[in-house]
């Protein structure tokens, strides 16, 4: 329990997991459009190229800063609007419109970008060291995917992540009337899982009729993505049902969210018919584990100070954040979590910074 000291990551709005992140529907970026992102603290322009690829890259233009949402998308790369210097689909600079020959070195730096479930993710790190977060016993299936939810919740993306495994609260919020309890299971860094492993107890007519439809467990299983995004997999053996929360801190830490129902892809009638009434069923399950919890997420000063037993699985959760990667990304500044840089430095740093910015105006 002593392993909850010093926590630098979890539940800190400056500090930014390098991961995948969702940025913004796919339908909301056309071919040839530009798009304006705040995201994770840092000023993106996104566009759709010719080729029909979205991209993401650093706002600002390299020569005057300009921001780039608002030039023009030419072939698989971005013209800027005030200048009309043009970079291509790497970031290279490849045509100064009022000069023969590109003969200055500038470029604009662009980030992994991809698009899945309907959304378009962006990798807060030079090279994507993960896939796109995906559902374990999904992940070789072709899937068909429908939206639920939209939705800020006054607290970090990394508290609201936690309910899900806070099995502590599923009687005394759910009156869910089985015990849950989990296996961790560290799939990567950045990556764990947490899995029921209860027999559904027979110590009630329905709980025993309810037992016939489960052959091991109660399946319950959750997998994390850098903290931010989790999927959820509930259901008897016969029928899984899958839920993507994927999260993202704004500028004062609160979590927006963007719910993907998730099934497998069915052909023919069963694709027609069945598909779109499981994705129902999915949202409907979604909505339930959701709306109990609205009122906590507004006033909750996240701070578990008091652990027993019963609060393991968050534990873990908690311990691996803090096991992960941070990126230069962020609303706040990086060298806060630099062991190297003493709080004091730090502080007197920043003063020290502000001063000069405040004096130079
Ligand atoms: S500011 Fe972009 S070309 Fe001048
Ligand atoms: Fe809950």
């Amino acid at each position: 329990m002593s392993s909850l000291e010093n926590v630098r990551i979890f539940n800190n709005k400056d500090a930014i997991i390098e991961g995948w992140y969702w940025a913004l529907k796919s339908t909301d970026l056309k071919k040839n459009k530009t798009k304006h992102l705040n995201f994770l603290g840092k000023e993106l322009a996104l566009y759709r190229g010719d080729d029909g690829i979205a991209r993401a890259v650093d706002a600002y233009c390299p020569h005057m800063g300009a921001h780039l949402a608002e030039g023009k998308v030419e072939g698989n790369g971005l013209r800027c609007f005030f200048h009309a210097w043009k970079f291509d689909e790497a970031g290279k600079l490849v045509d100064i419109p009022c000069r023969a020959k590109t003969d200055v070195a500038a470029s604009i730096k662009t980030w992994p970008t991809e698009e899945m479930y309907g959304l378009i993710w962006v990798y807060t790190g030079e090279a994507a060291k993960q896939p796109v977060p995906y559902i374990p016993e999904l992940k070789e299936f072709e899937l068909d995917t429908s939206f639920g939810n939209n939705f800020v919740k006054e607290c970090h993306p990394n508290v609201v992540m936690i309910n899900a495994i806070d099995a502590h609260h599923f009687t005394s919020v759910h009156n869910l009337p089985v015990k849950v309890e989990f296996e961790t299971i560290v799939r990567s860094s950045d990556c764990i899982a947490f899995e029921n492993r209860t027999f559904i107890p027979k110590t009630k007519w329905y709980l025993n009729l309810f037992s016939k439809f489960y052959e091991n467990y109660l399946t319950y299983n959750m997998c994390y993505w850098n903290a931010s995004t989790g999927s959820v997999t509930v259901g008897p053996d016969f029928l899984h049902c899958h839920i993507i929360f994927a999260l993202r801190p704004n500028a004062i830490g609160h979590a927006e969210g963007q719910t993907i129902l998730v099934t497998k892809k069915r052909t023919g009638l069963m694709g027609f018919f069945v598909n779109p009434l499981i994705l129902w069923a999915t949202k409907q399950v979604g909505n339930y584990f959701g709306k109990g919890d609205t009122e906590v997420f507004k006033t909750i000063k996240f701070n578990l100070k008091t652990p027993i037993k019963e609060d393991d699985s968050i534990i873990k959760f908690v311990q691996h954040t803090e096991k992960q990667t941070t990126c230069d990304w962020g609303f706040g500044v990086k060298k806060m979590l630099d062991n190297s840089v003493k709080e004091k430095d730090f502080h007197e740093e920043t003063l020290q910074t502000r001063f000069t910015n405040t004096t130079s105006m």
